[in-house]
């Protein structure tokens, strides 16, 4: 089970020393959420951050590059070259997804794909044995600190049994409205990787990290 704090939610006049805490809160990954205005609404930043981190922190985290933009292709060297270990995009935002994925592996990176809420599993189901990864949305993507969507539960169960059925090991990794109080539901449904935001980064971040640990055994 891995915990890969968004740092979307943290405070990036302290982010070094919250990311010192989350460290030694036992956690091994980071989840870095790249939005360009156009695929999402929002803007959040570019790879200057990641870069930041890596020369700071080397190997001590699992770099997650969440890219949120039209396209993301063209954006996989530069992630890759600021220190993204895995670098997700998502299916709506690729108009030829198979090039987009080659492009990433390229690249030398894990490669995730990400579905909307609203996207169905089917729309994957072609190139599902070609990724490391499979994010779930369980909100629409563009901004921290939403619901959870109650009907991404039974997407994720549909997903990991299909998973077996296929004989496939790719990870399930669910981002959105994830709290301690709804974490269990979505491991219970077969969710081997939980984003978590502002449920990390609000308030004490050792005691929120502990709360996902208890429930979480990682
Ligand atoms: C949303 C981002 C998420 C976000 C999660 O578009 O992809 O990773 O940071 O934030 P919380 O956990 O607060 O919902
Ligand atoms: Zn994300």
């Amino acid at each position: 089970m891995r915990l890969s704090p968004s740092v979307l939610a943290a405070d990036f006049t302290r982010l070094g020393d919250q990311l010192d805490i989350v460290a030694a809160s036992g956690v091994d990954a980071i989840h870095y959420d790249v939005m360009d205005g156009d695929f999402v609404p929002a803007l959040s930043f570019g790879d200057s951050i990641l870069k930041n981190i890596k020369n700071r922190f080397g190997d001590t985290f699992f770099l997650d590059a969440h890219l949120m933009v039209t396209e993301p292709a063209r954006f996989a060297e530069t992630f890759r070259k600021a220190g993204a270990d895995n670098i997700t995009i998502h299916i709506e935002a690729c108009k030829h997804i198979d090039r987009s994925i080659e492009a990433v592996k390229d690249t030398g990176a894990q490669v995730g794909i990400a579905l909307n809420p609203g996207t169905p599993l089917d729309s994957i189901s072609e190139i599902i044995h070609k990724v490391d990864m499979v994010l779930l949305m369980s909100v629409n993507p563009g901004f921290g600190g939403q619901k959870y969507i109650e009907y991404c539960t039974g997407k994720i169960a549909r997903l990991n049994q299909w998973k077996k059925d296929l004989g496939l090991d790719f990870s399930i990794q669910v981002d959105g409205g994830i709290s301690p109080s709804n974490v269990k539901m979505v491991l219970d449904a077969g969710i081997d990787n939980v984003v978590a935001g502002s449920a990390v980064f609000r308030n004490d971040i050792a005691e929120n990290c502990k709360a996902f640990r208890n429930i979480m055994n990682f």
